[in-house]
Formats: structure tokens, C-alpha cells, sequence
């Protein structure tokens, strides 16, 4: 199996696979809000801060796992802890990891899905004029209609799990390497025409003026939790995709790449978004229908803004649907390494993860008041416990196995970073993430 697997074609190919999985609703539609939610420049700082004491780390030794163990990622664990004299049981690792994105890409889709619902709206012009009160409204309502949520989500679980059922490699590469450039380039420009706007000013105060004193165990949960799920780290995903990595390519110079474009898209998309709440004297902490309302505001006063509108939201649809691929891949090469065929483990997938979807479709409406856990309905537990607990626990023990477990002869070579890169990444993952994952995550319980 191990001489069978598929592998990216390039050195680059690889980089866009990640950046595609890592580039996604996180940084545009997550992001926003949860920054919103948590007193701006605050969060920002702290999730910076963890995106590189953690999330960058971490990242490391989760792609290293999966290329020293070219396996799915439980039989990577479980075959690299053996080899190395410890317990197989490190294997049920890639079993939480897939119940991790499994949850994650049960609201995944659903969102994605209103992006679908946008796209299309945006079209036919149906914004043209409207102003956020008219916008939120429509997205009201549109929410309270669990069919066309419900036909969206299908939409968009089938396009995903077509791709994963013929393989990621193939499918993905040529996909990225169009996608990223341009999504780039749009948010650069939405985020230059903000600078033209009243909201301007007000949004980069909102962002870039921290006040520490606002720290709380909530806000450093949050923001190390958004770390992890932006970077795509923690749930074995990119272990999965570790595993497809050509020999000979420095990790660390590739896991930098990736989050330095992750940051500054969500930047991007803050900027732009921020200008408009400020603009329009809306509420910052409006909560998940936070870019839903706002972009087609700010789209609206560019000249051909229809046209524009459009061409975001189907840039959005894409980056989405390349990472919700690299949600699905864990599960579906777990169960082809359980002998199923590729093909119908992408069914099975696909048919479970849509099932669970449907409680958050239900969440906006019949289901909104039932509230199974802490207080939360589905949609909300699922938008929150996932992120912000199961992806810094799975990515705690990741980072235990890659710079404890494993022999150092063996994570050296497959970090390929020289034995200077080595010794910092061990230390640092050794000493600093391990630790304040450890810190943060027990302060946020108590
Ligand atoms: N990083 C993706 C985003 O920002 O939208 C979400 C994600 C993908 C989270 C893969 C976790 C994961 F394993």
C-alpha cells in the first residue's frame, strides 16, 4: 500500500493542496465574526500570536507524520508507534481526528452551501439597491427555509465527495492553482476600495488597537481554537495529506508559505468587512451571518458591483470546496484503510456527514430552541466545541507523538529542514506548544 499511494506531482502542488485546505470559510466567513464576537484587535493579536506558537508548529509535525508513515493517518500512528517500540494504540488518534472533521464538515457544507444561495442571488442582481437591513432580512428568511438550505448543503457535499472519490491529487491540483491567484487579487481589491470608505478608519482602529485588559479565558480559547482551524491543524487532515508529500522538500519553508497567505487573506476579508459594519453602524458581533450582510453592501458601491458580487462568491464557493475536500479525505482513507474501496468510502462519507448536516439546517428553524449541550443548539455546538476544543487536543497529541514518540532520526528526515530547523522546531514544539495548548485549554475548562 505504502508504494501505491498517490503522490502530489510538485513540490508546488503540494504547497497550493495546503494552502487550499487551509484557505477557506475560516479566514472569510469564521474569522470575521469570531473576531467580531471577541472584542477585535484582541483576538487578532492572540490568534497571531497562536498561529505561530502553535499553529505553525504543529502544522509541522502533523504533515511529518504523514509522510514519514505514507498511510492514512491511523495507520501512519499506529504502524510509526509500533516501529518506534510504543503502543499501536496511537492509532485511534486518526480515528478522533476523523470524528473531528466529520464534525466540522457537517456545518461545513451547510454553510457552504449559503455561499451557493448567495451566488446565485447575486447573479440575478437580486442585491442591487438594497441596503444590510434589506440584505439581512433576505438572509433571514432564507435561513428559516430548511429546504433550500437543505437542497444547497446536498449541492455542495456531492461536489465534494465527487472530487474525493477520484482522488485528491488529481483532482485538486489544477484547481488551486487558478483558485488562490485570484481569490488574492479580489480581496485586495475589496480591501483598497475599503480604504475608500468612511468605515475605514474605524475598522483599522477596531483591528490593530489591542486593549490587553481584554483578555479572558474566552477570548484566548477562541483565538487559539480559530488557529488551529484556519491552518486546517489538529484533526489529521493535513496528515492525510502529509502523506501525498514528494521526498526532498523542506517542510517548515512550505508550512511558513501557507500561513503567512492564511493570515493575510483573513486580513483581507477583516478589512473589508470591518469597513462596512463601520460604515453602516452595524453590530460587530452579529454573529455567523456576519459576511452574508456586509459583502453585498461592499460590493455594491463598486461600479459593475453585481458582477463583482458574483465573482466573490463564487471564489468563496471554490477555496470552501478545496478545503471541505481535505475535511472529507481523513474519513474516507480511513475507511479505505479498514478495505473499502475508494469510491464507495466517499459514499458512505458523504451520506453520514449529510445526515448529521441536516440538525444544522434544523438549527435555524424547528430546531433552533433544542439545546442538547452547555446551553447550545447543534449548529452552535458543532461552530464551537470542535474548533475550539477537539482540533487543540488532537493537535497537542499530535505534536506529543511527532517530538516525543517518534525516533529523532525519523521526524528529522521527514521535517527536512537541516539539523539547526530540526533542534528549533523540536524545542519550540517541545517547550512552547505543547505547553500553552496544554495552559489555554485547561484555563478555558475552569
Ligand atoms: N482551514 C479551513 C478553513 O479555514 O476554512 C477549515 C478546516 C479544514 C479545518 C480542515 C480543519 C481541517 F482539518
Amino acid at each position: 500500500m505504502n508504494e501505491t499511494l498517490e503522490r502530489w506531482s510538485s513540490r508546488r502542488a503540494f504547497i497550493l493542496a495546503v494552502t487550499g485546505a487551509a484557505v477557506g470559510l475560516g479566514n472569510i466567513w469564521r474569522f470575521p465574526y469570531i473576531t467580531g464576537e471577541n472584542g477585535g484587535a484582541v483576538f487578532l493579536l492572540l490568534y497571531v500570536a497562536f498561529v505561530a506558537l502553535l499553529g505553525l508548529p504543529v502544522m509541522m509535525a502533523e504533515i511529518l507524520i504523514g509522510r514519514a508513515g505514507r498511510r492514512s493517518p491511523m495507520q501512519s500512528l499506529g504502524h510509526l508507534a509500533a516501529r518506534a517500540g510504543h503502543s499501536r494504540h496511537w492509532r485511534w488518534l486518526g480515528l478522533f481526528g476523523a470524528f473531528t472533521v466529520f464534525c466540522i464538515l457537517s456545518f461545513y457544507s451547510v454553510v457552504s452551501g449559503w455561499s451557493i444561495e448567495f451566488l446565485i442571488s447575486a447573479i440575478n442582481g437580486d442585491f442591487v439597491g438594497q441596503d444590510a437591513a434589506q440584505v439581512g432580512a433576505g438572509f433571514d428568511a432564507f435561513l428559516a427555509d430548511p429546504w433550500r438550505m437543505t437542497f444547497n448543503h446536498t449541492l455542495f457535499l456531492a461536489m465534494t465527495m465527487l472530487v474525493v472519490a477520484a482522488g485528491v491529487t488529481k483532482g485538486l491540483e489544477r484547481l488551486n492553482n487558478l483558485l488562490m491567484p485570484l481569490l488574492y487579487l479580489l480581496l485586495l481589491v475589496l480591501a483598497g476600495h475599503a480604504a475608500t470608505t468612511d468605515g475605514f478608519g474605524p475598522a483599522l482602529a477596531w483591528l490593530f488597537t489591542p486593549d490587553l485588559s481584554a483578555v479572558t479565558p474566552t477570548v484566548l480559547i477562541a483565538a487559539m481554537g480559530h488557529a488551529f482551524f484556519t491552518l486546517a491543524v489538529g484533526a489529521c487532515a493535513l496528515m492525510a495529506y502529509g502523506a501525498y508529500m514528494p521526498d526532498h522538500q523542506s517542510l517548515p519553508r512550505a508550512a511558513v508559505g501557507v500561513a503567512v497567505l492564511d493570515i493575510t487573506v483573513a486580513l483581507l476579508a477583516g478589512i473589508a468587512i470591518f469597513s462596512v459594519v463601520f460604515a453602516q453602524g452595524l453590530d460587530p458581533a452579529e454573529g455567523p451571518g456576519l459576511m452574508f450582510v456586509t459583502l453585498p453592501v461592499a460590493f455594491a458601491d463598486l461600479p459593475f458591483g453585481a458582477f463583482w458580487l458574483s465573482l466573490f462568491f463564487l471564489l468563496l464557493l471554490l477555496a470552501t470546496w478545496t478545503s471541505s475536500i481535505n475535511l472529507a479525505e481523513p474519513m474516507v482513507a480511513t475507511l479505505q484503510g479498514w478495505g473499502l474501496r475508494r469510491g464507495r468510502a466517499a459514499a458512505v462519507v458523504g451520506v453520514t456527514v449529510w445526515l448529521v448536516g441536516l440538525l444544522s439546517v434544523l438549527s435555524f428553524s424547528s430546531l433552533a430552541d433544542v439545546k442538547p449541550l452547555f446551553g447550545m443548539n447543534v449548529f452552535a455546538l458543532v461552530t464551537t466545541i470542535p474548533p475550539e476544543v477537539f482540533l487543540p487536543v488532537g493537535g497537542a497529541l499530535i505534536a506529543v507523538f511527532a517530538a516525543w514518540v517518534l525516533p529523532e532520526a525519523v521526524s528529522r528526515h521527514a521535517l527536512d529542514a537541516g539539523p539547526v530547523g530540526f533542534r528549533m522546531w523540536r524545542t519550540t514544539v517541545r517547550w512552547v506548544s505543547i505547553p500553552l495548548t496544554l495552559v489555554v485549554l485547561i484555563s478555558g475548562l475552569i
